[in-house]
């Protein structure tokens, strides 16, 4: 017996999103433990332990993501090969000054709020409750910190950009 009251050919546009969403957090995971790694410099401390702390958040949304798209009773991307052709947010080199990879960071936070605004529309379109209030819960978090990131970059004299 199905327990979803959803529109299948709707439920199957939101999961593909999700996909490549997945896809996009896989590559964003993956950057954080190259700058936790590789991080070097002044401050060196500070920022190993945010970006543990920013993957660790990450790893829990990609499990979290992955069962939803089977929630949906599709099939969650499984293989980094895939993730490479599917996501947005590309591969960094390891060898970044500590305000490139602020930048880098930032640059693939707007990345997966757009993917994330993708999301929210197929979800809005199949009225699909369960990934508008999981992905919805993301949004808010990744645009604190983009704003956090953002001021990390700051100087005293700067103000923030209205965008
Ligand atoms: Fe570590």
């Amino acid at each position: 017996m199905s327990y979803l009251n959803l529109n299948k050919e709707k439920a199957q546009a939101v999961a593909n999103e999700l996909n490549t969403l997945l896809a996009d957090y896989h590559l964003y995971y993956q950057k954080l433990r190259n700058f936790h790694w590789n991080i070097v410099g002044s401050y060196f401390f500070e920022l190993h332990e945010k970006f543990e702390e920013m993957y660790n958040d990450a790893q829990v949304r990609i499990d979290e993501i992955a069962e939803r798209v089977l929630t949906l009773r599709y099939t969650p991307t499984s293989n980094f090969s895939d993730y490479l052709e599917m996501a947005h947010v590309k591969e960094s080199p390891s060898d970044l000054e500590d305000k490139e990879m602020m930048k880098t960071l930032l640059e693939d936070h707007g990345k997966l709020l757009k993917q994330m605004a993708k999301v929210m529309d197929a979800a809005d379109k199949a009225e699909d409750e369960g990934t508008l209030d999981l992905i919805g819960g993301y949004i808010a978090d990744h645009e604190k910190t983009s704003w956090m990131l953002d001021a990390w970059t700051m100087k005293k004299t700067e103000k923030h950009k209205v965008l």
